[in-house]
C-alpha cells in the first residue's frame, strides 16, 4: 500500500535497560522525533533524550495492572504520523522479538503510514550476558530457543510444547516465565531433559535491581521463589549455564527499571480509537 505523505514511524528498540546498550541509530531518532510512544520497561534516562517539546505517549503494559489496549495504541500511532515528522514508538529490548511490533508494523502499513524497524539489543542476550553466560557455546550444543513462558496472553498463540523443547533445542532463554516457572520446569524435566540441568534466572538484567539465581533444573523454581525474584526476569536452561565466565559480565547501568510512573505525559489517556 502506498503512504500517505504524512510521517514516519520508527519501531525502536530501547534494549534491555542499561542506556549505553541503546543503539545509535534509537539515540539519534530519541534526540529528534517530534512523538514518543513508550513502554514501561524503559528508564527515565533514555526518556530523557527526548526533546521536552515532543508530544509524549505512555502505553506501558504491566501484569495486573492497568493496560493500554493494543488497539488504542495502534490508534494512536496512526493518528500521530498524521500530524508528526519523526513518530518514535520506543519498545523495550528489539522491537520484533515478543514486543508486537510485528502487528504494529503491518497496522501502520494497512494505514498507509510510512514505518521502520530499528532493531534494539534484546534482554534474553543482555540479561545472560550482565552475569557472564553466553546463550550459545560449541561446547554447550549448537541451538538455542528464544519462548515465551507466558502463554495466556493470547489464546490464538498454541501453547508452548516445552516437552517438545526439552528434545529438541540445546539452550532455552525463556522470557516472561516466572509465573508458569515451575510447571515449565516439571513439563521440561518430563520431556526428558535431564533435573540437573544448569539453569539460572536473572531479575532487570543490565540495570540497577539485577538479581539472580543459579542452580539446577528441578531446584530453579523453589530457588527463584526462595530468593523472591520478580519480572522482568529472563531463564536461561542448558549447558551454556555453566560456560559463565562471570569476569566478563559487565557492572549493571545505575538507573531504575521499569519506571514507576509515565513521565512528562502531554496526553496521558491514549487517543480515541478510529475504526479499522
Ligand atoms: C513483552 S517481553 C519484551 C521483550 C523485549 N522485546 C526484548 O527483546 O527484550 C517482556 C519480557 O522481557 C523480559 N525482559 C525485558 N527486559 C528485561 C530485563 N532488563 N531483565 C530481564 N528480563 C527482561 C522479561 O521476561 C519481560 O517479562
Amino acid at each position: 500500500m502506498s503512504t500517505t505523505g504524512g510521517g514516519t514511524v520508527y519501531l525502536v528498540g530501547a534494549g534491555p535497560g542499561d542506556p549505553d546498550l541503546l543503539t545509535v541509530k534509537a539515540q539519534r531518532l530519541l534526540q529528534q522525533c517530534d512523538a514518543l510512544v513508550y513502554d514501561s520497561l524503559v528508564p527515565r534516562e533514555v526518556l530523557a533524550l527526548v526533546p521536552e517539546s515532543a508530544e509524549k505517549h505512555f502505553v506501558g503494559k504491566r501484569r495486573g495492572h492497568h493496560s493500554v489496549p493494543q488497539p488504542s495504541t495502534n490508534a494512536v500511532l496512526v493518528e500521530l504520523a498524521g500530524r508528526h515528522r519523526c513518530v518514535v514508538r520506543l519498545k523495550g529490548g528489539d522491537p520484533f522479538l515478543f514486543g508486537r511490533g510485528g502487528e504494529e508494523a503491518a497496522h501502520l502499513e494497512r494505514h498507509g503510514v510510512a514505518v521502520q524497524v530499528v532493531p534494539g539489543v534484546t534482554a534474553g542476550i543482555a540479561a545472560p550476558a550482565y552475569l557472564g553466560i553466553p546463550v550459545t557455546h560449541r561446547r554447550a550444543g549448537s541451538s538455542v530457543t528464544f519462548v515465551t513462558g507466558h502463554e495466556e496472553i493470547d489464546k490464538r498463540r498454541p501453547s508452548v510444547d516445552w516437552r517438545g523443547l526439552a528434545r529438541s533445542s540445546d539452550g532455552l532463554v525463556i522470557y516472561m516465565g516466572l509465573h508458569n516457572l515451575a510447571h515449565i520446569c516439571e513439563e521440561l524435566i518430563a520431556g526428558g531433559l535431564d533435573p540437573s540441568t544448569p539453569a539460572a534466572a536473572v531479575q532487570q538484567g543490565t540495570v540497577r535491581g539485577q538479581r539472580s539465581v543459579i542452580g539446577v533444573l528441578e531446584e530453579l523454581a523453589q530457588a527463584v521463589q526462595q530468593a523472591d525474584l520478580a519480572s522482568p526476569a529472563i531463564v536461561v536452561i542448558g549447558e551454556v549455564v555453566n560456560q559463565r565466565v562471570e569476569t566478563c559480565a559487565p557492572e549493571p547501568a545505575a538507573v531504575e527499571m521499569p519506571i514507576p510512573i509515565p513521565i512528562a505525559i502531554t496526553q496521558a489517556e491514549p487517543l480515541p480509537v478510529k475504526p479499522g
